[in-house]
């Protein structure tokens, strides 16, 4: 695992922008897996300013709530299309969210598999993390090989996500998630954490034993992946001094 500490939430999303930028120079028909919440917002808002050719990449998200219309304000489709898609060239049929109204869940589930196959997989995986270690919403004790399925929420994740929605009973009891083994088919994998409510979440991920109780330490199983985290959210890791040590010293070909 890659760490990359930063000084702000801007700097990282920044040094996320350019590790896509770089991947669109190389592959213009990229499969890009994408998040939402509040982290990756500045990161889509650099990728915007940077004014990439999104003509022939294809998207997948990682998850959206069970029930609420694509037009809900709180959706994951409202959020992507605000923050993302409405401000970039890319293809609408292109474009890949699960479907929250979906009447047969496991088949939609099934099918938005079938479909990340066919589009040749994810090349990069964007993630964030909860405060409980949550990926995509594979909260703890969420199979390390799950696949797209439904889930429910815990406590702590409606209440962190409460502010989406004006109170806390109204944030949806349940919702589509890619799962932890459709994460890591992922070729690469980039997680963005921002603030001192991350750290300690970020520490167990990185540095912790792999247990399902932090789902994000499944990443540790990944060749490939890469934490671009503030200062903040940096602050619980006990290697910091190595891993500003490794940025420092990347040979120039591998730099972003
Ligand atoms: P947040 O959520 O970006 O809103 O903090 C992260 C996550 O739940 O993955």
């Amino acid at each position: 695992m890659e760490v990359i500490i930063q000084p702000t939430p801007e700097a990282a999303s920044q040094v996320a922008a350019r590790l896509i930028a770089r991947l669109f120079r190389e592959k213009p028909a990229a499969v890009l897996g994408l998040a939402t919440g509040s982290t990756p917002v500045l990161l889509y808002r650099e990728l915007v300013r940077m004014k990439l050719d999104w003509q022939r990449v294809t998207t997948f998200n990682l998850d959206e709530y069970v029930g609420l219309a694509p037009d809900h304000p709180a959706s994951y489709h409202h959020l992507m299309e605000e923050n993302l898609f409405r401000h970039v060239n890319i293809h609408a049929e292109n474009v890949h969210i699960p479907d929250g109204q979906a009447q047969n869940i496991p088949e939609f589930c099934q099918g938005y598999e079938a479909q990340i196959r066919a589009g040749g997989g994810i090349d990069l995986q964007v993630l964030g993390i909860g405060t409980d270690g949550h990926i995509g919403f594979n909260e703890p004790t969420s199979s390390l090989a799950s696949r797209t399925r439904i889930k429910t929420l815990t406590l702590e994740t409606r209440r962190d996500n409460a502010h989406f929605f004006g109170s806390e009973d109204a944030v949806p009891r349940h919702v589509i998630t890619m799962g932890i083994g459709t994460i890591l088919d992922a070729r690469n994998i980039l997680l963005l954490a921002f603030g001192d409510h991350k750290a300690a979440a970020v520490a167990g991920a990185v540095e912790g034993p792999v247990s399902a109780m932090n789902p994000a330490s499944a990443l540790q199983l990944h060749p490939l992946v890469t934490f671009v985290v503030d200062k903040a959210a940096a602050s619980v890791l006990r290697k910091t001094e190595y891993y500003r040590w490794v940025y420092d010293n990347k040979p120039n070909w591998q730099r972003a």
